[in-house]
């Protein structure tokens, strides 16, 4: 029989994962279907239970239900625990598995971009909302030299840094971090600032940046945010957010179907839909 997956969220209608999935089982030869879900807050208890009910073999879930969703599953992995959000859920024979592939998606990524080791770069984060959780967390593993967190509201990025990883990670000012941009090896940009339509904005100024800094921003619509442009002016290698939506969706894949789907297939379905060409 045909397994059924799907991504549940709200807004969800321009969502590109089912092209992504969809392509993925047909390239594979895997009898399954992706569907986007609209699902509003106050029904999202009654669409997890229906999730099970109906024997969906597995589901994202984007904004804004990634952490609410938690307390509806039947277990969470422990990297997902840490994390404090679930982007991907697994029906074991009707138990509900809860996992995050953001934070994972985002550092295969990175690697994709960086050259040098990530335990000899000082990392310098934009933002302590949501999205930086995951990608903090799972950075953190790579025992950088530095991860420090810069956000308009410090006590958010101090609030996210535990006890036992101040030697590596400090919270700092948005103001901070502008004048001590050039000892930063590789600078990600978490926040929503850039994003269409807000696309004149831009989260830091970059007139410290070191020569040979990796800048990254997990935005991807634009494709290339202001942010990243002005990085590419002064010389750094720049990073946009497609590798990590395909790289989280890549990993979902694996756990539901045990199989690796072709990552390049990915990115291009994703570069057609934002109009853009790969890079
Ligand atoms: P998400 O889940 O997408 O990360 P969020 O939890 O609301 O969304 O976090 C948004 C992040 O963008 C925060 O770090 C936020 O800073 P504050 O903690 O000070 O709110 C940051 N952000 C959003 N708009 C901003 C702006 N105009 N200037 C500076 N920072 C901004």
């Amino acid at each position: 029989m045909q397994k059924v997956y799907g991504v549940i969220g709200s807004p969800v209608r321009h969502s590109m994962s089912p092209a992504m999935h969809n392509d993925a089982f047909e390239h594979l030869g895997i009898p399954a279907r992706y569907n986007a879900f609209h699902v509003e807050p106050k029904d999202l208890r009654e669409a997890v239970l229906g999730m099970k009910a109906l024997g969906i073999a597995g589901f994202n879930v984007t904004i804004p239900h990634k952490v609410a969703v938690m307390e509806y599953l039947d277990e969470i992995d422990a990297a997902a625990l840490d994390i404090g959000a679930v982007n991907t859920v697994v029906n074991v024979d009707g138990r509900l598995i809860g996992f995050n592939t953001d934070g994972l998606g985002y550092l295969m990524s990175l690697k994709t971009a960086v050259k040098k080791p990530l335990a000899e770069s000082a990392i310098l984060m934009v933002g302590a909302g949501g999205a930086a959780r995951g990608i903090f967390f799972t950075l953190l593993k790579e025992s950088p030299r530095r991860l420090d967190i810069c956000n308009r509201t410090l006590e958010r990025a101090e609030k996210l840094i535990l006890p036992d990883e101040k030697k590596v990670s400090k919270a700092i000012t948005l103001g901070e971090a502008e004048k001590n941009l050039g000892v930063y090896d590789i600078i990600i940009n978490t926040t929503s600032i850039g994003m269409s339509p807000k696309m004149d904005e831009i989260p830091l100024n970059l007139e410290n940046l070191r020569q040979g800094a990796v800048v990254s921003d997990i935005i991807y619509n634009p494709l290339e945010t202001r942010f990243l442009k002005e990085a590419a002016l002064k010389g750094a290698a720049t990073l946009n957010g497609v590798g990590m939506f395909v790289y989280q969706g890549a990993l979902a894949f694996e756990k539901w179907t045990g199989k690796k789907p072709d990552i390049k297939r990915m990115e291009t379905i994703v570069y057609n839909h934002l109009g853009g060409t790969q890079c």
